[in-house]
């Protein structure tokens, strides 16, 4: 990636395959931009806004999550508010992890029923707002449990125990959606995600993911069993109330869902990248806390303006950009890094990286970041802001 007009070394981009400058994948959103510009289809799906192409995307989806059908949505965040607005009426109990993406959170706000958390990742508490939520439904004689967590969870990286959680289907009645954003593409065997890692797919009922990680691009689905999808698709009030996918990006998801069906080797290096950093951050020192996916939190003590100085002499001075996580999103006094490894990253990207690391660790706590700011940023006003994702190097 350009920035600032130099060339830097990027974590914080969800390219988790590399397919994002991808020439294959180029060719596709180019010749779909050609085929049908954005214009098309026109409407929403249920009216004037459908194609093969859409119902295409929708069958190969739902084949390689093994399920029975599945549904485009515009958006990731959008759809999943969409979707518990959808599934839950004022008798349904939804309960879900305290950590869950704003896009659970922001669902649940339109719940006008019960809603019941658990601590993250949290096993017993679970159970516990399971049992609390059998006792209402039995009270009221009316509505069901809807139980949501993540695949992988996106900040500390931390897969969602959702075998564990499946298993508690032999003692209470409820169906378990599952938010796999950062397993689709990286986890399982096939890349089918955590439900396939973990070796539980078929008791997750309905199995979500965006296309803006793994397949570097826009849009996101869900996939379950017909009738639940058929119920989705006839009721879900931002895809029946929004025109529907644009033609290019259904034909680029197509290329890229290919691409991940028949390219193991960019799981398998995305893995043997994330591998490398991590052990290498271990190897420095660095605490990368209890990820079990590729996500790559590094956890440091800091203040905010300390942490402000150090990514900026992290990115001028190293030529490595990263992305932090600070008070108030977190407690005072600490430091998240949050590194996403790419297919793309090279081993002399992760060298530099973690050379990088320690030497700003150290300044970090010889108090170096206290004082005033490292690069003198008046150098660049009234510069243009170059800030273009993967820009081919021969432009
Ligand atoms: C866990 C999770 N769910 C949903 C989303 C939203 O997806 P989209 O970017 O397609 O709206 C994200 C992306 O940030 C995510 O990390």
């Amino acid at each position: 990636m350009m920035f600032r007009g130099k060339e830097m070394i990027v974590w914080s981009l969800n390219n988790y395959l590399g397919l994002a400058n991808h020439s294959e994948v180029r060719k596709a959103d180019a010749q779909g931009a050609a085929d049908y510009g954005l214009a098309y289809p026109m409407g929403a799906r249920m009216m004037s806004g459908n194609s093969n192409l859409h119902e295409q995307l929708e069958a190969e989806l739902a084949a390689f999550e093994a399920k029975e059908d599945s549904i485009l949505l515009n958006f990731g965040y959008q759809g999943m508010v969409s979707i518990i607005d959808t599934l839950c009426s004022r008798h349904d109990v939804i309960i879900y992890d305290a950590e869950s993406h704003a896009c659970i959170i922001d669902g649940l706000r339109l719940h006008p029923g019960h809603r019941y958390v658990f601590k993250h990742n949290d096993l017993d508490d679970c159970e516990k707002q399971l049992q609390r939520a059998t006792v209402l439904i039995e009270k009221q004689k009316a509505g069901g449990i809807l139980v949501i967590t993540e695949g992988v969870f996106g900040m500390a990286g931390d897969q969602g125990k959702l075998k564990e959680i499946a298993a508690m289907k032999s003692k209470y009645e409820f169906r378990l959606l599952v938010d796999d954003a950062h397993g689709f593409g990286t986890l399982g065997k096939t890349g089918a995600g955590a439900g396939e890692e973990q070796g539980c797919q078929n008791e997750i009922d309905l199995y979500f993911s965006t296309f803006a990680k793994s397949m570097a691009s826009i849009g996101a689905f869900v996939a379950g069993d017909k009738k639940i999808i058929d119920y989705i698709r006839y009721n879900i009030r931002s895809q029946i109330f929004a025109k529907s996918l644009p033609m290019p990006l259904v034909v680029g998801n197509l290329k890229r869902l290919e691409l991940v069906r028949n390219h193991p080797e960019y799981k398998e290096k995305l893995w043997s990248n994330a591998m490398k950093l991590q052990s290498g951050l271990k190897e420095r020192g660095f605490d990368i806390g209890n990820t079990d996916s590729v996500v790559t939190p590094v956890y440091m003590d800091g203040g905010v303006e300390e942490a402000t100085q150090m990514v900026m002499d992290l990115r001028e001075n190293y030529g490595v950009f990263a992305s932090i996580v600070v008070y108030p999103v977190i407690p005072k006094g600490h430091i998240i890094y949050r590194l996403i490894p790419s297919a793309a990253h090279t081993d002399e990207d992760i060298e530099i990286t973690l050379n990088a690391f320690s030497d700003t660790k150290k300044k970090l706590d010889a108090g170096a970041y206290k004082a005033e700011a490292i690069p003198d940023m008046a150098e660049y006003s009234g510069k243009r802001f170059d800030y273009m994702i993967d820009k081919p190097k021969n432009k």
